[in-house]
Protein backbone atom coordinates (compact mmCIF):
# COMPACT_ATOMS: atom_id res chain seq x y z
CA UNK A 1 0.00 0.00 0.00
CA UNK A 2 2.61 2.16 0.33
CA UNK A 3 3.65 1.74 -3.27
CA UNK A 4 1.37 4.03 -4.63
CA UNK A 5 2.99 5.49 -7.67
CA UNK A 6 5.44 2.47 -8.70
CA UNK A 7 3.67 1.88 -11.93
CA UNK A 8 0.37 1.36 -13.26
CA UNK A 9 0.23 -2.44 -13.06
CA UNK A 10 1.54 -2.92 -9.69
CA UNK A 11 -0.78 -0.15 -8.60
CA UNK A 12 -3.61 -1.95 -10.66
CA UNK A 13 -2.59 -5.60 -8.99
CA UNK A 14 -2.09 -3.78 -5.00
CA UNK A 15 -5.77 -1.82 -5.36
CA UNK A 16 -7.60 -5.01 -6.60
CA UNK A 17 -5.27 -7.14 -3.86
CA UNK A 18 -6.60 -4.44 -0.95
CA UNK A 19 -10.10 -4.41 -2.48
CA UNK A 20 -10.19 -8.21 -2.20
CA UNK A 21 -8.59 -8.34 1.23
CA UNK A 22 -10.24 -5.74 3.46
CA UNK A 23 -14.13 -5.43 1.86
CA UNK A 24 -14.97 -8.41 3.52
CA UNK A 25 -15.71 -6.81 6.69
CA UNK A 26 -18.10 -4.77 5.16
CA UNK A 27 -20.28 -8.08 2.97
CA UNK A 28 -23.26 -7.74 5.67
CA UNK A 29 -22.98 -3.80 6.13
CA UNK A 30 -24.61 -0.92 3.58
CA UNK A 31 -22.49 1.58 3.53
CA UNK A 32 -24.89 4.72 2.71
CA UNK A 33 -24.29 8.70 2.72
CA UNK A 34 -25.78 10.40 5.16
CA UNK A 35 -28.50 12.77 4.83
CA UNK A 36 -26.73 15.94 2.55
CA UNK A 37 -28.69 19.25 3.56
CA UNK A 38 -27.85 20.61 -0.08
CA UNK A 39 -30.52 23.16 -0.02
CA UNK A 40 -32.93 21.63 -1.81
CA UNK A 41 -34.15 18.25 0.41
CA UNK A 42 -34.63 20.28 3.22
CA UNK A 43 -34.25 23.79 4.33
CA UNK A 44 -30.76 24.62 5.93
CA UNK A 45 -31.17 25.02 9.40
CA UNK A 46 -30.17 29.09 10.71
CA UNK A 47 -30.88 29.41 14.12
CA UNK A 48 -31.27 27.47 17.78
CA UNK A 49 -34.79 25.74 17.23
CA UNK A 50 -33.74 24.65 13.82
CA UNK A 51 -30.69 23.48 14.76
CA UNK A 52 -32.85 21.13 17.43
CA UNK A 53 -35.29 20.20 15.62
CA UNK A 54 -32.83 18.97 12.91
CA UNK A 55 -30.61 17.18 15.50
CA UNK A 56 -34.43 15.27 17.00
CA UNK A 57 -34.31 13.39 14.07
CA UNK A 58 -31.75 11.69 15.05
CA UNK A 59 -29.83 10.50 12.01
CA UNK A 60 -26.14 11.64 10.63
CA UNK A 61 -26.84 14.90 8.40
CA UNK A 62 -24.30 16.42 6.75
CA UNK A 63 -24.41 20.34 6.33
CA UNK A 64 -21.77 20.91 3.69
CA UNK A 65 -20.25 24.30 3.20
CA UNK A 66 -22.97 25.02 6.12
CA UNK A 67 -23.28 29.07 6.14
CA UNK A 68 -23.69 28.83 9.88
CA UNK A 69 -19.86 28.63 9.67
CA UNK A 70 -18.96 30.56 6.67
CA UNK A 71 -16.11 32.47 7.69
CA UNK A 72 -18.00 36.08 7.61
CA UNK A 73 -20.07 34.19 10.55
CA UNK A 74 -16.70 32.44 11.74
CA UNK A 75 -13.60 33.50 11.48
CA UNK A 76 -12.10 30.35 12.28
CA UNK A 77 -12.89 29.22 9.09
CA UNK A 78 -9.62 30.89 8.51
CA UNK A 79 -7.50 30.13 10.94
CA UNK A 80 -4.06 28.76 9.24
CA UNK A 81 -1.54 27.51 11.61
CA UNK A 82 1.08 30.60 12.37
CA UNK A 83 -2.52 31.71 14.27
CA UNK A 84 -3.22 29.01 16.12
CA UNK A 85 0.83 28.91 16.86
CA UNK A 86 0.78 32.55 18.06
CA UNK A 87 -2.16 31.50 20.80
CA UNK A 88 -1.00 28.20 21.78
CA UNK A 89 2.87 27.90 21.07
CA UNK A 90 3.15 24.75 23.13
CA UNK A 91 0.29 21.99 23.59
CA UNK A 92 -0.02 18.83 25.69
CA UNK A 93 -0.67 15.81 23.01
CA UNK A 94 -1.38 12.81 23.34
CA UNK A 95 1.44 10.87 21.81
CA UNK A 96 1.61 7.12 20.30
CA UNK A 97 4.13 5.34 18.32
CA UNK A 98 4.15 3.22 15.61
CA UNK A 99 2.27 1.82 14.65
CA UNK A 100 -0.35 2.79 17.47
CA UNK A 101 -2.54 5.17 15.33
CA UNK A 102 -5.75 4.35 17.01
CA UNK A 103 -6.82 6.39 20.21
CA UNK A 104 -9.39 5.13 22.39
CA UNK A 105 -10.27 7.14 25.92
CA UNK A 106 -9.34 5.65 28.81
CA UNK A 107 -11.36 7.24 31.99
CA UNK A 108 -9.10 6.90 35.06
CA UNK A 109 -10.56 5.36 38.29
CA UNK A 110 -13.41 3.51 36.66
CA UNK A 111 -14.38 0.61 38.83
CA UNK A 112 -12.96 -2.25 36.57
CA UNK A 113 -9.47 -0.58 36.17
CA UNK A 114 -7.86 -2.29 39.47
CA UNK A 115 -8.80 -5.54 37.76
CA UNK A 116 -7.58 -5.71 34.23
CA UNK A 117 -4.55 -8.08 33.46
CA UNK A 118 -2.61 -5.72 31.16
CA UNK A 119 -0.57 -3.09 32.66
CA UNK A 120 -0.28 -1.38 29.29
CA UNK A 121 -3.56 -0.01 29.58
CA UNK A 122 -2.05 2.40 31.39
CA UNK A 123 0.42 3.56 28.63
CA UNK A 124 -2.48 3.93 26.19
CA UNK A 125 -2.37 7.46 26.14
CA UNK A 126 0.68 8.97 26.74
CA UNK A 127 0.73 12.82 26.96
CA UNK A 128 3.38 15.12 26.00
CA UNK A 129 4.45 18.44 25.35
CA UNK A 130 4.15 19.30 21.74
CA UNK A 131 5.18 22.56 19.80
CA UNK A 132 2.36 23.59 18.02
CA UNK A 133 4.13 24.50 14.48
CA UNK A 134 5.75 20.87 14.70
CA UNK A 135 2.44 19.61 14.72
CA UNK A 136 1.93 19.65 11.15
CA UNK A 137 3.69 18.98 7.92
CA UNK A 138 2.71 22.55 6.39
CA UNK A 139 -0.19 24.82 5.94
CA UNK A 140 -2.07 23.09 3.76
CA UNK A 141 -3.90 19.98 4.48
CA UNK A 142 -4.91 18.94 1.61
CA UNK A 143 -6.86 16.01 1.27
CA UNK A 144 -8.75 13.53 -1.00
CA UNK A 145 -12.19 13.27 0.35
CA UNK A 146 -15.20 11.85 -1.36
CA UNK A 147 -13.91 8.50 -1.78
CA UNK A 148 -17.30 6.37 -1.70
CA UNK A 149 -16.36 3.06 -1.37
CA UNK A 150 -15.24 2.71 2.95
CA UNK A 151 -12.89 -0.03 2.04
CA UNK A 152 -10.59 1.99 -0.01
CA UNK A 153 -9.54 4.08 3.12
CA UNK A 154 -6.29 2.63 3.34
CA UNK A 155 -5.05 2.86 -0.17
CA UNK A 156 -2.62 5.44 -0.32
CA UNK A 157 -4.39 7.73 2.21
CA UNK A 158 -2.67 6.84 5.23
CA UNK A 159 0.83 7.64 5.74
CA UNK A 160 3.24 6.16 8.12
CA UNK A 161 4.87 8.04 10.93
CA UNK A 162 7.36 7.50 13.79
CA UNK A 163 4.85 9.48 16.09
CA UNK A 164 1.20 9.84 16.20
CA UNK A 165 0.12 13.28 17.92
CA UNK A 166 -3.58 14.45 18.88
CA UNK A 167 -4.96 17.30 20.13
CA UNK A 168 -7.94 18.17 21.87
CA UNK A 169 -9.08 20.22 24.64
CA UNK A 170 -12.20 22.25 25.56
CA UNK A 171 -11.79 25.88 24.44
CA UNK A 172 -13.03 26.68 27.64
CA UNK A 173 -9.86 25.88 29.04
CA UNK A 174 -7.88 28.12 26.26
CA UNK A 175 -9.27 31.62 26.63
CA UNK A 176 -6.75 32.46 28.77
CA UNK A 177 -4.28 32.38 25.71
CA UNK A 178 -6.57 32.72 23.31
CA UNK A 179 -9.00 35.28 24.38
CA UNK A 180 -10.31 35.91 20.66
CA UNK A 181 -11.70 32.27 20.91
CA UNK A 182 -15.56 33.33 21.27
CA UNK A 183 -15.54 35.74 18.49
CA UNK A 184 -13.30 33.30 16.18
CA UNK A 185 -15.45 30.26 16.82
CA UNK A 186 -18.99 31.79 18.40
CA UNK A 187 -20.70 28.33 19.52
CA UNK A 188 -23.82 30.20 18.10
CA UNK A 189 -27.20 28.28 17.36
CA UNK A 190 -24.64 25.15 17.74
CA UNK A 191 -25.34 25.33 21.35
CA UNK A 192 -29.00 23.70 21.48
CA UNK A 193 -29.32 22.41 24.78
CA UNK A 194 -28.85 24.65 28.32
CA UNK A 195 -26.68 21.91 29.58
CA UNK A 196 -23.39 19.99 29.36
CA UNK A 197 -22.26 22.71 27.18
CA UNK A 198 -18.71 21.78 25.62
CA UNK A 199 -16.70 23.30 22.54
CA UNK A 200 -13.44 21.34 22.01
CA UNK A 201 -10.90 21.78 19.69
CA UNK A 202 -9.02 19.00 17.75
CA UNK A 203 -5.46 19.18 15.71
CA UNK A 204 -4.64 15.88 14.57
CA UNK A 205 -2.29 14.18 12.17
CA UNK A 206 -3.09 12.52 9.21
CA UNK A 207 -3.61 8.88 9.76
CA UNK A 208 -5.27 8.65 13.47
CA UNK A 209 -7.93 7.22 13.87
CA UNK A 210 -10.59 7.20 16.84
CA UNK A 211 -11.83 4.12 18.32
CA UNK A 212 -15.69 3.62 17.21
CA UNK A 213 -17.52 4.81 19.99
CA UNK A 214 -20.96 6.79 21.50
CA UNK A 215 -21.20 10.11 23.46
CA UNK A 216 -24.80 10.66 25.09
CA UNK A 217 -24.67 14.08 23.96
CA UNK A 218 -26.05 16.42 21.17
CA UNK A 219 -22.89 16.74 18.77
CA UNK A 220 -22.13 19.58 15.75
CA UNK A 221 -18.65 18.72 14.43
CA UNK A 222 -17.19 21.50 12.28
CA UNK A 223 -14.24 20.74 9.77
CA UNK A 224 -11.84 24.02 9.64
CA UNK A 225 -8.87 22.75 8.03
CA UNK A 226 -7.87 19.39 6.03
CA UNK A 227 -10.34 16.51 6.38
CA UNK A 228 -11.88 13.21 8.28
CA UNK A 229 -14.24 10.46 7.54
CA UNK A 230 -16.87 9.66 9.73
CA UNK A 231 -18.35 5.83 9.53
CA UNK A 232 -21.58 5.91 11.71
CA UNK A 233 -23.81 3.39 12.57
CA UNK A 234 -27.22 3.47 15.02
CA UNK A 235 -27.22 2.37 18.45
CA UNK A 236 -29.54 -0.91 18.10
CA UNK A 237 -26.63 -3.32 17.42
CA UNK A 238 -25.32 -6.22 19.18
CA UNK A 239 -21.66 -5.48 18.54
CA UNK A 240 -19.47 -6.36 21.85
CA UNK A 241 -19.13 -3.19 24.14
CA UNK A 242 -17.24 -2.65 27.16
CA UNK A 243 -18.81 -2.72 30.18
CA UNK A 244 -19.82 0.72 31.35
CA UNK A 245 -17.51 -0.03 34.32
CA UNK A 246 -14.54 -0.87 32.52
CA UNK A 247 -11.90 2.18 31.16
CA UNK A 248 -12.73 2.05 28.19
CA UNK A 249 -16.72 2.93 28.89
CA UNK A 250 -18.49 3.92 25.75
CA UNK A 251 -16.38 2.47 22.69
CA UNK A 252 -16.84 -1.03 21.05
CA UNK A 253 -14.64 -4.20 22.10
CA UNK A 254 -14.15 -4.80 18.14
CA UNK A 255 -12.14 -3.50 15.53
CA UNK A 256 -15.46 -3.01 13.22
CA UNK A 257 -13.82 -1.61 10.03
CA UNK A 258 -10.82 -4.21 10.51
CA UNK A 259 -11.87 -7.22 12.34
CA UNK A 260 -14.88 -7.96 13.81
CA UNK A 261 -16.72 -11.02 13.00
CA UNK A 262 -19.60 -8.97 11.48
CA UNK A 263 -21.52 -12.37 10.00
CA UNK A 264 -24.26 -11.89 12.60
CA UNK A 265 -24.95 -8.44 11.18
CA UNK A 266 -25.98 -8.33 8.51
CA UNK A 267 -27.72 -5.34 7.05
CA UNK A 268 -26.15 -3.33 9.92
CA UNK A 269 -26.49 0.19 8.27
CA UNK A 270 -23.51 2.48 8.16
CA UNK A 271 -23.34 5.76 7.73
CA UNK A 272 -20.15 7.17 6.20
CA UNK A 273 -19.48 11.02 5.71
CA UNK A 274 -15.98 12.60 4.56
CA UNK A 275 -16.08 15.82 6.11
CA UNK A 276 -14.45 18.84 4.73
CA UNK A 277 -13.68 22.48 5.55
CA UNK A 278 -16.91 24.09 6.23
CA UNK A 279 -19.12 21.10 6.73
CA UNK A 280 -20.81 20.54 9.82
CA UNK A 281 -21.89 16.69 10.67
CA UNK A 282 -24.66 16.04 13.37
CA UNK A 283 -23.58 13.07 14.88
CA UNK A 284 -27.05 12.02 16.65
CA UNK A 285 -26.49 10.59 20.54
CA UNK A 286 -25.87 7.41 20.93
CA UNK A 287 -24.62 6.58 17.41
CA UNK A 288 -21.60 4.92 17.51
CA UNK A 289 -18.72 6.30 15.10
CA UNK A 290 -15.40 6.11 14.06
CA UNK A 291 -13.44 8.77 12.92
CA UNK A 292 -10.25 8.80 10.60
CA UNK A 293 -8.28 11.86 10.13
CA UNK A 294 -7.47 11.54 6.13
CA UNK A 295 -4.98 14.25 6.37
CA UNK A 296 -3.73 16.81 8.90
CA UNK A 297 -6.71 18.15 10.37
CA UNK A 298 -8.21 21.53 12.80
CA UNK A 299 -11.34 20.59 14.06
CA UNK A 300 -14.24 21.88 16.33
CA UNK A 301 -17.40 20.43 17.90
CA UNK A 302 -20.03 21.34 20.24
CA UNK A 303 -21.82 19.18 22.67
CA UNK A 304 -24.97 20.17 24.94
CA UNK A 305 -26.58 17.10 26.74
CA UNK A 306 -29.11 14.73 25.07
CA UNK A 307 -32.23 14.20 27.51
CA UNK A 308 -30.96 10.85 27.91
CA UNK A 309 -27.98 11.71 29.59
CA UNK A 310 -29.50 13.85 31.79
CA UNK A 311 -32.17 11.39 33.07
CA UNK A 312 -29.75 8.75 34.07
CA UNK A 313 -27.60 10.62 35.90
CA UNK A 314 -31.20 11.92 38.04
CA UNK A 315 -31.54 7.97 38.17
CA UNK A 316 -28.18 7.46 39.56
CA UNK A 317 -29.09 9.86 41.97
CA UNK A 318 -31.94 7.55 43.49
CA UNK A 319 -31.06 5.38 46.19
CA UNK A 320 -31.22 1.69 45.27
CA UNK A 321 -33.33 -0.09 47.71
CA UNK A 322 -31.11 -2.09 49.73
CA UNK A 323 -29.97 -2.06 52.95
CA UNK A 324 -26.17 -2.49 54.30
CA UNK A 325 -27.20 -4.73 56.90
CA UNK A 326 -28.38 -7.39 54.67
CA UNK A 327 -26.79 -10.57 54.48
CA UNK A 328 -24.71 -10.94 51.20
CA UNK A 329 -27.38 -13.41 49.73
CA UNK A 330 -29.80 -11.28 50.75
CA UNK A 331 -28.46 -8.58 48.99
CA UNK A 332 -27.23 -10.31 45.57
CA UNK A 333 -31.23 -12.21 45.59
CA UNK A 334 -32.59 -8.43 46.05
CA UNK A 335 -30.75 -6.53 43.62
CA UNK A 336 -31.38 -9.23 41.31
CA UNK A 337 -35.52 -8.97 41.83
CA UNK A 338 -35.11 -5.34 41.79
CA UNK A 339 -33.09 -5.28 37.94
CA UNK A 340 -35.82 -7.94 36.89
CA UNK A 341 -38.55 -5.79 37.34
CA UNK A 342 -36.63 -2.67 35.85
CA UNK A 343 -36.09 -4.61 32.68
CA UNK A 344 -39.29 -5.84 32.48
CA UNK A 345 -41.01 -2.19 32.89
CA UNK A 346 -37.95 -1.05 30.60
CA UNK A 347 -38.29 -3.29 27.66
CA UNK A 348 -41.13 -6.21 28.28
CA UNK A 349 -37.96 -9.05 28.83
CA UNK A 350 -35.03 -9.47 31.30
CA UNK A 351 -31.58 -8.48 30.16
CA UNK A 352 -29.30 -10.53 32.05
CA UNK A 353 -28.48 -12.45 28.80
CA UNK A 354 -27.52 -9.25 26.53
CA UNK A 355 -25.79 -7.78 29.44
CA UNK A 356 -23.25 -10.77 29.53
CA UNK A 357 -23.19 -11.64 25.73
CA UNK A 358 -22.56 -8.19 24.68
CA UNK A 359 -20.65 -6.06 27.59
CA UNK A 360 -18.60 -9.28 29.26
CA UNK A 361 -18.18 -12.08 27.53
CA UNK A 362 -15.48 -11.17 25.77
CA UNK A 363 -13.33 -9.73 28.37
CA UNK A 364 -13.99 -13.25 29.96
CA UNK A 365 -12.82 -14.79 27.32
CA UNK A 366 -10.13 -13.22 26.30
CA UNK A 367 -8.72 -13.81 29.84
CA UNK A 368 -8.54 -9.70 30.30
CA UNK A 369 -9.78 -8.98 33.95
CA UNK A 370 -7.88 -10.40 37.16
CA UNK A 371 -10.39 -13.79 38.43
CA UNK A 372 -11.80 -13.76 41.32
CA UNK A 373 -10.37 -16.33 43.90
CA UNK A 374 -12.19 -19.80 42.68
CA UNK A 375 -14.08 -20.11 46.21
CA UNK A 376 -16.09 -16.64 45.49
CA UNK A 377 -17.11 -17.77 42.09
CA UNK A 378 -18.51 -20.94 43.77
CA UNK A 379 -20.06 -19.01 46.09
CA UNK A 380 -21.81 -16.74 43.59
CA UNK A 381 -22.50 -19.62 41.33
CA UNK A 382 -24.18 -21.56 44.09
CA UNK A 383 -25.85 -18.44 45.06
CA UNK A 384 -27.48 -17.13 41.43
CA UNK A 385 -27.99 -21.15 41.05
CA UNK A 386 -30.37 -21.69 44.30
CA UNK A 387 -34.19 -22.60 42.61
CA UNK A 388 -35.95 -19.79 44.45
CA UNK A 389 -35.02 -16.23 45.21
CA UNK A 390 -36.15 -16.80 48.82
CA UNK A 391 -33.45 -14.76 50.54
CA UNK A 392 -34.85 -11.33 49.24
CA UNK A 393 -36.31 -9.01 51.30
CA UNK A 394 -39.46 -6.47 51.28
CA UNK A 395 -39.87 -7.71 47.85
CA UNK A 396 -42.93 -5.51 47.77
CA UNK A 397 -40.78 -3.17 47.77
CA UNK A 398 -37.91 -3.97 45.34
CA UNK A 399 -40.54 -4.43 43.09
CA UNK A 400 -41.94 -1.18 43.23
CA UNK A 401 -39.00 0.56 43.21
CA UNK A 402 -37.55 -1.58 40.33
CA UNK A 403 -40.78 -0.85 38.09
CA UNK A 404 -40.26 3.25 38.65
CA UNK A 405 -36.92 3.36 37.81
CA UNK A 406 -37.73 0.52 34.65
CA UNK A 407 -40.64 3.22 33.94
CA UNK A 408 -38.12 5.96 33.92
CA UNK A 409 -35.62 4.14 31.58
CA UNK A 410 -38.24 2.93 29.45
CA UNK A 411 -39.47 6.45 28.63
CA UNK A 412 -36.18 7.82 27.39
CA UNK A 413 -35.37 8.12 23.92
CA UNK A 414 -35.93 4.18 22.16
CA UNK A 415 -31.99 4.76 20.84
CA UNK A 416 -30.96 5.17 24.20
CA UNK A 417 -32.77 3.06 26.47
CA UNK A 418 -30.97 -0.75 25.96
CA UNK A 419 -27.73 1.53 26.37
CA UNK A 420 -28.52 3.51 29.07
CA UNK A 421 -30.37 0.52 30.77
CA UNK A 422 -27.77 -1.71 30.81
CA UNK A 423 -25.42 0.96 32.31
CA UNK A 424 -27.58 1.17 35.15
CA UNK A 425 -27.43 -2.53 35.88
CA UNK A 426 -24.20 -2.93 35.54
CA UNK A 427 -24.11 -0.35 38.56
CA UNK A 428 -26.57 -1.89 40.87
CA UNK A 429 -24.50 -5.26 40.26
CA UNK A 430 -21.04 -3.56 41.50
CA UNK A 431 -23.04 -1.98 44.54
CA UNK A 432 -23.58 -6.26 45.90
CA UNK A 433 -20.65 -7.34 44.37
CA UNK A 434 -16.94 -5.94 43.98
CA UNK A 435 -14.73 -5.07 41.01
CA UNK A 436 -13.63 -8.40 41.34
CA UNK A 437 -16.28 -10.24 40.85
CA UNK A 438 -18.94 -8.17 39.13
CA UNK A 439 -18.24 -10.35 36.02
CA UNK A 440 -18.95 -13.41 37.99
CA UNK A 441 -21.76 -12.16 39.05
CA UNK A 442 -22.90 -10.68 35.26
CA UNK A 443 -22.33 -14.36 33.84
CA UNK A 444 -23.41 -16.34 36.55
CA UNK A 445 -26.93 -15.01 37.71
CA UNK A 446 -27.68 -14.09 33.62
CA UNK A 447 -30.69 -15.94 33.82
CA UNK A 448 -32.21 -14.48 37.15
CA UNK A 449 -32.90 -10.92 36.23
C1 LIG B 1 -20.09 28.11 0.06
O1 LIG B 1 -21.21 28.93 0.04
C2 LIG B 1 -20.94 30.30 -0.35
C3 LIG B 1 -22.23 31.11 -0.27
O2 LIG B 1 -23.16 30.56 0.55
C4 LIG B 1 -20.38 30.32 -1.73
O3 LIG B 1 -20.05 31.65 -2.08
C5 LIG B 1 -19.14 29.44 -1.79
O4 LIG B 1 -18.67 29.39 -3.13
C6 LIG B 1 -19.46 28.05 -1.32
N1 LIG B 1 -18.24 27.28 -1.28
C7 LIG B 1 -18.14 26.05 -1.76
C8 LIG B 1 -16.83 25.38 -1.63
O5 LIG B 1 -19.09 25.48 -2.25
C1 LIG C 1 -2.62 33.54 9.17
O1 LIG C 1 -3.70 34.16 9.87
C2 LIG C 1 -3.39 35.43 10.38
C3 LIG C 1 -4.55 35.90 11.22
O2 LIG C 1 -5.75 35.73 10.53
C4 LIG C 1 -3.08 36.39 9.21
O3 LIG C 1 -2.75 37.68 9.70
C5 LIG C 1 -1.92 35.82 8.41
O4 LIG C 1 -1.69 36.61 7.26
C6 LIG C 1 -2.19 34.39 7.98
N1 LIG C 1 -0.99 33.80 7.42
C7 LIG C 1 -0.99 33.10 6.31
C8 LIG C 1 0.32 32.54 5.87
O5 LIG C 1 -2.01 32.90 5.67
C1 LIG D 1 3.69 20.74 29.81
O1 LIG D 1 4.04 22.05 30.15
C2 LIG D 1 3.33 22.57 31.23
C3 LIG D 1 3.66 24.06 31.37
O2 LIG D 1 5.04 24.26 31.30
C4 LIG D 1 3.68 21.78 32.47
O3 LIG D 1 2.98 22.27 33.61
C5 LIG D 1 3.28 20.33 32.24
O4 LIG D 1 3.65 19.54 33.33
C6 LIG D 1 3.93 19.80 30.98
N1 LIG D 1 3.36 18.50 30.69
C7 LIG D 1 4.07 17.46 30.34
C8 LIG D 1 3.31 16.19 30.07
O5 LIG D 1 5.29 17.49 30.23
C1 LIG E 1 -31.99 0.33 14.04
O1 LIG E 1 -31.95 1.74 13.87
C2 LIG E 1 -32.00 2.17 12.51
C3 LIG E 1 -31.76 3.66 12.49
O2 LIG E 1 -32.46 4.31 13.50
C4 LIG E 1 -33.31 1.74 11.91
O3 LIG E 1 -33.35 2.13 10.56
C5 LIG E 1 -33.43 0.21 12.01
O4 LIG E 1 -34.68 -0.19 11.55
C6 LIG E 1 -33.25 -0.25 13.45
N1 LIG E 1 -33.17 -1.70 13.46
C7 LIG E 1 -33.78 -2.43 14.39
C8 LIG E 1 -33.58 -3.91 14.28
O5 LIG E 1 -34.47 -1.95 15.26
Amino acid sequence: MRRCGVGLVVLLVVAWFVWLTTQRPYVHMVAVEPRVCDGESFAEPRSREEFRTLAELRVPVLLRNASVVQAHNWPAMRWNLSHIASRLPVVPVYEQAHPHNTFITFHDNKPLEPVLRDAQWHDFNVKRNASTAALFKDDTMACVPYARQPWLRHACAVPTRERWLYFSARTQLLREFWPEMDTEAPLGPLAIADTGEQANLWLGNAGIVTHTHYDASWNFFVQIKGCKRFTLFPPNTSLPLYPCLHPHIGHLAVDILNDADLSQHEGLNVFVADVVPGDVLVVPPMWFHHVTTLSDSISFNVWTDAPEYVDIHAIYQQPVPLEATWSRAQLLHSALLFLHAVCMRAQGRSCGEAVYTQRYHHLLASNSLKLAPQQDIERIRGLCNSQELNQAVDTERLLERGEAIGREIGSMHVDARTLMLHNYMEHVLLAVSSPETVAHVVQHCRGKY
